[in-house]
Order: structure tokens, then sequence, then C-alpha cells
């Protein structure tokens, strides 16, 4: 099979793509050239591992359009919200229920996973996901404790440096995470949060901004926190940039990789990332809820006088059991867990974690700014204010892309604005078995998850999207 070739540019993609319909001598909006890259596409047998829902299941009790056939999957471009189960998912968990039901607590140390020492089943392809050393990372919690945690050990804010650094139009976590623990050490919100907005009329940070905001700010901030990938826009930091930055002004640096892990290629280690933490139910698909990751660099695995909150898990696994209460701690992220591990949980995450084990960040980098260029360039050619003007009896209706076309700074997710009502827009997907979210002014966020979404899916998506313009 050919696959794709590494590309870096919109203009490569948007090349290769024309190039694709040219040899097939096919318009880009034919549904042939998606057939012919999904034939291209080396990874597509990966969607045979998913459970996909058709659109009967996923719109129950919905009023479907008249033509539709509610036998096919369903179009679902979601996973940056909750990604779908793989098939191993039920095996393993119902043989988890079995094994307890029969051994009860000896389950613990029961074959063919041992409760007790769990996270070791996801360490290393979750540290291999995020460029990490399986010391540098561990599955705990949720996300949003998992932030707290991390300010809990890299906030240590003094009388002249006492400021994190976030972005504008935070996920609410992060802004509830900064600012309470900035309210909890007895610092002034006001004061000590420094939220930076992009510049007037654009809707991304410019990292030659970023960077010189802490190159200014800095001596005051104890800790630079941004996401890897910004839930609303999708728009990647760049974080090594940015870690390299803060580092030279002796901030602490840490990420909210929720929509980064298993999305785009991250180097934790290799940048010199302090600090971070990940839900694992989106891209990476352990299910509703589902634990959550944090990682903490290599340089800190010993760092006994790091702040951090205790429990029976933190302590050494081999003299645990000792319970003498003498704490002979962890190192690496072990050393931050509290609790032991929810083992369903793991396994949950286990079931997805060996799907990605057969391919790499980089091979779905490969598909995935191919599908998303894809998708990018039929609606740059066919829905947006100049093309419709040109083509359409009413082009008062079109769409605007809010994410950047540089394919470095974003991965899976194209969030699109309409000059119509975007609910009307989501309904109608919705009445045709075509799965997206909305959030805050007027986003609808559309991710074409390489693991499992095809290039049919986003012309299908795409015709779906033409008809709502009608
Ligand atoms: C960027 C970001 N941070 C934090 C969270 C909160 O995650 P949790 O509810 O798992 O703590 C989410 C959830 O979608 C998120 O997108």
């Amino acid at each position: 099979m050919e696959g794709f070739p590494y590309l870096e540019s919109k203009e490569s993609i948007q090349s290769y793509l024309e190039s694709v319909a040219g040899g097939e001598g096919v318009g880009l909006d034919d549904l042939r050239l998606a057939t012919t890259l999904d034939n291209r596409d080396k990874l597509a047998s990966f969607r045979a591992k998913f459970c996909l829902p058709t659109i009967s299941d996923i719109c129950e009790g919905e009023k479907l359009a008249a033509d539709i056939d509610s036998s096919q999957d369903c179009v679902y471009l979601t996973g940056n919200s909750l990604g779908l189960q793989p098939k191993g998912t039920k095996d393993l968990i119902v043989a988890d229920l079995d094994k307890w039901a029969k051994k009860g607590v000896y389950g613990h140390f029961h074959d063919p996973v041992a409760w007790l020492p769990i996270e070791d089943i996801v360490v290393d392809e979750s540290a291999r996901l995020v460029g990490a050393k399986p010391i540098e990372v561990v599955p705990m919690n949720g996300l949003t404790v998992n932030c707290h945690l991390a300010m809990v050990s890299f906030y240590q804010p003094t009388k002249d440096r006492f400021k994190i650094v976030l972005e504008k139009d935070s996920f609410p976590s992060d802004f509830y995470a900064v600012q309470s623990q900035v309210n909890w050490h007895g610092y002034d919100p006001k004061e000590a949060m420094i939220v930076m907005a992009p510049r007037e009329g654009e809707h991304f940070w410019r990292t030659e901004d970023v960077v010189q905001l802490i190159e200014e700010q800095g001596d005051s901030v104890a800790l630079v926190w941004l996401p890897g990938v910004h839930y609303l826009t999708g728009y990647v930091f760049d974080m090594e940039a940015i870690t390299k930055a803060a580092h030279s002004k002796g901030c602490y640096v840490g990420f909210d990789l929720a929509h980064a892990a298993g999305n785009v290629e991250l180097c934790l280690h290799d940048w010199g990332v302090d600090v971070a933490a990940w839900c694992t139910y989106k891209y990476l698909n352990s299910g509703p809820g589902g634990i959550a990751g944090f990682f903490v660099h290599e340089k800190h695995a010993h760092n006994q006088q790091l702040p951090r909150l205790l429990g029976w898990w933190s302590h050494n696994r081999k003299t645990r059991f000792d319970m003498s209460n003498v704490l002979d701690l962890q190192a690496g992220a072990a050393g931050f867990q509290l609790s032991n591990p929810p083992v369903l949980e793991c396994l949950s995450l286990k079931a997805s974690l060996d799907v990605f084990a057969d391919t790499s960040m980089r091979e779905l980098t490969i598909k995935s700014r191919i599908l998303t260029g894809y998708l990018e360039m039929l609606i740059e050619h066919y829905l947006t204010k100049e093309k419709r003007e040109n083509v359409a009896a009413d082009s008062s209706k079109y769409m605007t892309i809010v994410t950047p076309s540089d394919p470095k700074r974003r991965g899976a997710q194209l969030s699109l604005q309409f000059s119509f009502p975007v609910k009307e827009v989501h309904h109608q997907l919705a009445s045709r078995g075509v799965v997206t979210d909305l959030r805050k002014d007027g986003h609808m966020r559309v991710a074409p998850a390489p693991l499992y979404n095809s290039f049919k899916d986003v012309w299908t998506f795409f015709k779906t999207l033409e008809l709502t313009l009608k």
C-alpha cells in the first residue's frame, strides 16, 4: 500500500491532494478522491478495531432526515470529546469482573493482571505517546485533580514571584484550578493571574508574543500553565519554545494536554517540561471519565523537597505494606499517586493503548495532516464567504475556519464558525447521523481522528454541511 508522505505545510498538503485528484481525473469534491485516499491509507484497517455506532444507535429517539439509511455507521467526528470504544475493551473488563467474582481479594496478586501493580500495564505505552520516559509517567485520578496536584508541587509562590501565566479562554478547570491555587496561597487572583489574549482581531497566540511576555514579566512568574492544544480553537502552543523561555526566567512550566495526548506529537522529556496532565477519554479512547495521565520530568524524580500531597500509594511499593508511616517516597511520577488506582479504568485505557501500540504518533500525524487538510481544503474551496459569493444564490450562509492553517500548529480538530445560527447546522448534521460538538461563541468542533475516521467520513460531513447552506 502506498501510504502518505510526511508533509509539513498547508501548501504541500493541498498540492498533494490536488495531485491525487488530478491523477484520478476527478474534482476535489468527488467521492472518488476520498475513496482513493482511503485506499492509500496504511492505517485504514484500524477503524475495524473500534465500535462504530450505527446512525440508529447513536440517534435513538432523534428525528432523522427521511432519506437517511439508519443502519449505516454514523460519521463520528467527536473524538476530541469522547473517543470511540475499542473492541478489545469489553473483554478486558469482563475478564476482570470475572476474576473479582472468583478471586475476591486474592485478585490483587493473581494473573493475568494482578491489581496491586496495575498502573504498570499502561505506563510504558502512555510514556511513548507523550514522548516521556516510563519513570516520568503515571495514570491517576481525573484530569482536574491532576492539574491541582501539579500546582501543589510546581506553584510555589513567594512575595516576588507569585504569578501564573495562562491563556484567555482557558478551559474552566484550568482557570478555576489556577484561581483557587492562587487564593489558597493567599494571593489576589487579579494580581497573580496573567491572562494572555491573542492580538486584537486574531484567534491565536503568536509564539513570539508569549515568549516576549515571559521575558518581560518572567521574574514575577512562578508557573506558566498552558494547554498543549487549545480546546476551543484546536491551536497547538509551541510547547518547546515556551518551555525554553520560561526556564530562562526561572519559572516552572506545566501543560494541560487534554486535547494533545494521542492527537499531536509530544516530546515532553526532550523539551524539558516540568509537569503535565491529560485525560484519556478523548483521543486516547479510555471511556467516559477514564483515568487521567500525569507527567513529572525525570529531573524532579528524586526531589524530596518538592511540596506535595501524600497518600499510601506515594510510598515505595516494596515497603508499602509495612505500614511504618515512615515515608519512603516512590521515585518519579509514581510518587505523586495518593490512592490505589481504579483497576477497571486502567484496563479500559490498556485496551486502547494496545491499539496505539501497533502504530506511532508519527504515523498518526502523517495521516492526520492529510485527513484534516482534506477537510480544510473542501471547506475552503466550496463553503467560505468568498467561494459562496461566486456560486450561490444565497451567499449569506457560509463558514469560517478558526483553527490555524499551519499543520504544525494544529492536530485533528478544526473549529468552525457560521454566518447563521450554528444550532441549525448542528441539528441538521445530527438528523443525518453526523456527530459534531458545539462550544461557546458558536464554535463547532470537528475532529477527524486518524485512528478510526476515514476520508469518506470527511467527505460525508462536507456534503452534509453543504446541504445546510441550501
Ligand atoms: C482542556 C481540559 N482541561 C480539563 C478538562 C477536565 O477534565 P476532567 O473533568 O476529566 O477533570 C477537560 C475536559 O474536557 C479539558 O478539555
